[in-house]
């Protein structure tokens, strides 16, 4: 029987209540519009815990001036059966003013791992993810968190801000789920024309063709032209980054790495879609 609450207190209640009988919680944290890809992350924390929190909030302090935290697409109705559909416990949805109840300027900065790739062209997006997963945690409680590989660079920043900040539980990361043709799920792509959806496939394909030149020729220029030829003649969209980083310290690849991120952000039309392999070379 899940159940739906929107204030601290009456989440802080049943958290009390889980922890005073010493279960597990799970804790998923989305900005609603569910898929597939946020229902494993629930699925995979109802396996691995007792109790499983999912919290639906459209983060306003990681959106920029200009991007779309207005239009991003929002149905709690809709999330709140899929949520249900594979045993989440309770959704926490809070208004923008519960969460953010003042306005006293205090926030976390995301360090080095945050200047480049998405926060490069996103500056403070990953301060304000940091600032609402700590706020999470303290209200959750969690035993483990999830968090997806689509969004490869915020999990390793979490993880960092877990190990630096001693927050005492475990990021658990899930694997991306794909659409059949290998398009990344994402909320956002409710966002693409026909023909978008009909381009956004080589994204993933110019991923694949970039890790198997690197893994054969270990060239990552030609590796990465490759990649951007490839979404260049398949779509009309514009790169804003395609890029092989070592993972998961996101730094330039030396001959001592042995996982690598190979990570794009792409405009489909309006769409910004992203998305990435990790691979090593064992
Ligand atoms: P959101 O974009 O809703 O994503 C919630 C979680 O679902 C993230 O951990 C994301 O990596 C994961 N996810 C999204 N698409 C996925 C896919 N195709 N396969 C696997 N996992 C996928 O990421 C956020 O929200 C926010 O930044 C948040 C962490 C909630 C903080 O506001």
């Amino acid at each position: 029987n899940m159940q739906v609450v929107t204030t601290i207190e009456q989440l802080k209640t049943i958290v009390n209540d889980i922890k005073r009988q010493g279960k597990t919680i799970g804790l998923v944290p989305t900005m609603g519009y569910l898929h597939e890809g946020h229902l494993t992350l629930a699925s995979t924390s109802k396996v691995e815990n007792d109790f499983t929190v999912m919290s639906i909030f459209v983060n306003p302090t990681q959106f920029g001036p200009n991007e779309d935290f207005d239009s991003y697409p929002r149905d709690l109705e809709r999330d709140t059966k899929l949520a249900d559909s594979v045993g989440v416990d309770v959704i926490f949805a809070p208004s923008v003013e519960e969460m953010y109840p003042t306005n006293g300027g205090i926030s976390i900065r995301a360090g080095r791992q945050s200047e480049i790739l998405c926060g490069a062209s996103r500056p403070g997006h990953f301060d304000g993810v940091l600032q609402v997963v700590a706020k999470l945690f303290h209200l959750a409680e969690p035993t483990r968190a999830y968090f997806g590989q689509k969004d490869a660079q915020q999990v390793a920043i979490i993880q960092t801000l877990v190990r630096d900040f001693n927050f005492p539980l475990t990021i658990r990361t899930v694997p991306i789920v794909r659409e059949e043709d290998g398009l990344a799920k994402s909320s956002r792509n409710v966002y693409l024309s026909e023909e978008d959806r009909q381009q956004a496939p080589a994204i993933y394909e110019a991923l694949q063709m970039a890790r198997e030149h690197f893994l054969s020729s270990f060239h990552v220029e030609e590796a990465i032209e490759l990649a951007q030829n490839h979404i260049n003649q398949k779509t009309s969209g514009r790169i804003d980054y395609l890029q092989l980083l070592s993972y998961p310290d996101l730094a330039e690849i030396t001959t001592e790495t042995e996982q690598f991120l190979l990570a794009t952000a792409v405009y489909i039309g309006k769409t910004r879609l992203i998305d990435n392999i990790i691979f090593s070379n064992k």
